[in-house]
């Protein structure tokens, strides 16, 4: 930090500090000072004996802060000044020492990646849970058939279990995105310096061993302005919350008077300070809502990084809002929406009275016609009429007369009551298709693949 030499105006201190949020790092500002003050000594760059002072210092330190004892110094404006500041207070002198072959742009680097690898184990383990949750539930709910929907018109009957294992498919795409950010993330910057690299007998090797980093960076002009792994957080949680919001909002639909098809616990609903009948699903709201906070993170730091030259730039000090409030409101909406989905009941009868409405099988009473040797195109007119016959009679297909369907077509016999909700879901036998033998298949698929 560099002393002004005319006094500043307050303000100006005020809108540099980042100590506010940034002290959240400060386990992973110690681990890699430790790790460095041990790299320094085993090249000889400091002696064994003040690498242990320093150390023991770092640890002091650490208890401090975990303790709430630690004199925290806003006007020392990030948390790696207020922890090197105390280092001199703790152990004296020989605190300069640990600042050297580093700068803060490789220390600010290390610590995010630290910090950015551990929350995404956790998004990644909650993921899991969600997805483990969703199995669970569609197991056992092996026996509900509801009406899919198309442009949100009932369109052909399906499984319940079927339609949770299409955001149990939507979650492991985002746990694979975000196994593919830690394997980026998972990347020493350490001996990089400000920028150039350091003329130091540094062993980058050891330090990464250390850390737990799988990777070296190999650029150090790269490796202290590049923030990529952290756009990739942003935008896997972002994609994450779009998925979770499409869940968010037919728990919201399904809740309603009109659907009735699912009861949300006690838990996750709140009453009208009003209306004393309401049971608001706020939390599938909130969820939904959420979302796009967290759009808006990944446009921001997008926007922060776009033209900034090489290298570091203090804009990149703006990275860090986003990162944390994507990753609190990303964990909260998973713990959220899995508790929900886990408590909740499904009202099996209003969800099969919903499929029994004769449109539902309207594809399948066409896909008769086929089987009897009519042009699908001219099926799909006949049962348009048929479908249009019975919703003027208030009657389910099941309910019509044999010549009430001849009269629209010949081919229609007996074994037209065949076409039952049931057989239109076991004849989509098809792998990915919603037959239940398919679905009991995808639930132990879904499973092992989530013990792999
Ligand atoms: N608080 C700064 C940040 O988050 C730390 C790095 C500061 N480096 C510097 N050269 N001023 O980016």
């Amino acid at each position: 930090m560099t002393e002004s030499r005319t006094p500043r105006p307050k303000i100006t201190s005020s809108y540099t500090v980042s100590l506010s949020y940034d002290r959240r790092l400060y386990k992973q500002d110690i681990t890699a000072s430790i790790t460095h003050a041990k790299t320094l000594a085993k090249g000889s760059i400091i002696s064994q004996p003040e690498s242990k002072s320093i150390i023991n210092g770092l640890i002091k330190i650490q208890h401090e802060i975990e303790t709430d004892v630690f004199p925290w110094q806003p006007e020392l404006e990030d948390i790696h000044m207020n922890i090197e500041s105390r280092l001199y207070e703790t152990i004296g002198d020989v605190a300069g020492k640990l600042h050297t072959a580093r700068s803060r742009n490789d220390q600010i680097a290390v610590d995010l990646r630290l910090f950015t690898k551990e929350a995404i184990q956790e998004s990644i383990s909650l993921i899991r849970n969600f997805q483990s949750t969703l199995i669970e539930v569609a197991e056992h709910n092996i026996e509900v058939i509801l009406p899919g929907y198309t442009h949100m018109q009932r369109a052909q009957p399906v499984l319940l279990a079927h339609h949770l294992l299409a955001y149990f498919h939507m979650l492991h795409r985002d746990a694979e995105r975000f196994d593919g950010c830690l394997q980026r993330t998972d990347v020493l910057p350490l001996g990089s310096g400000a920028l150039a690299g350091i003329p130091y007998n540094y062993d980058r090797q050891f330090a990464a061993s250390e850390l737990g980093f799988s990777a070296i960076s190999q650029n150090s002009m790269d490796v202290v302005s590049d923030r990529d792994y952290i756009v990739e957080y942003l935008s896997n949680a972002a994609i994450c919350m779009a998925h979770t919001s499409r869940l968010a909002e037919e728990i919201v639909l399904w809740s309603t008077q009109e659907f009735g098809f699912i009861n949300l616990s006690d838990q996750y609903v709140t009453g009208s300070s009003m209306m004393p009948q309401k049971r608001n699903p706020d939390f599938a709201e909130l969820a939904r809502g959420k979302t796009g906070r967290v759009y808006g993170n990944l446009f921001a730091l997008l926007t922060t990084i776009k033209g900034l030259p090489m290298t570091y730039n203090r804009d990149l000090q703006e990275d860090k809002e986003p990162l944390f409030d994507s990753i609190e409101t990303l964990h909260s909406t998973l713990e959220i929406m899995t508790g929900m989905i886990a408590t909740s009941t499904f009202n099996k009868d209003r969800m099969r009275y919903a499929a029994e409405d004769s449109t539902v099988l309207a594809t399948d009473l066409a896909d008769y016609l086929v089987n009897k040797g009519m042009p699908f195109r001219e099926a799909h007119g006949i049962v348009a009429q048929i479908s249009e016959y019975a919703l003027n009679h208030n009657k389910y297909f099941k309910d019509m007369e044999l010549s009430d369907y001849q009269s629209f077509s010949e081919l229609f016999q007996k074994d037209v009551y065949q076409v039952t909700i049931e057989r239109s879901i076991e004849t989509r036998s098809i792998l990915g298709g919603t037959a239940p033998k398919n679905v009991r298949e995808a639930l132990a698929k879904a499973r092992s693949l989530l013990s792999s």
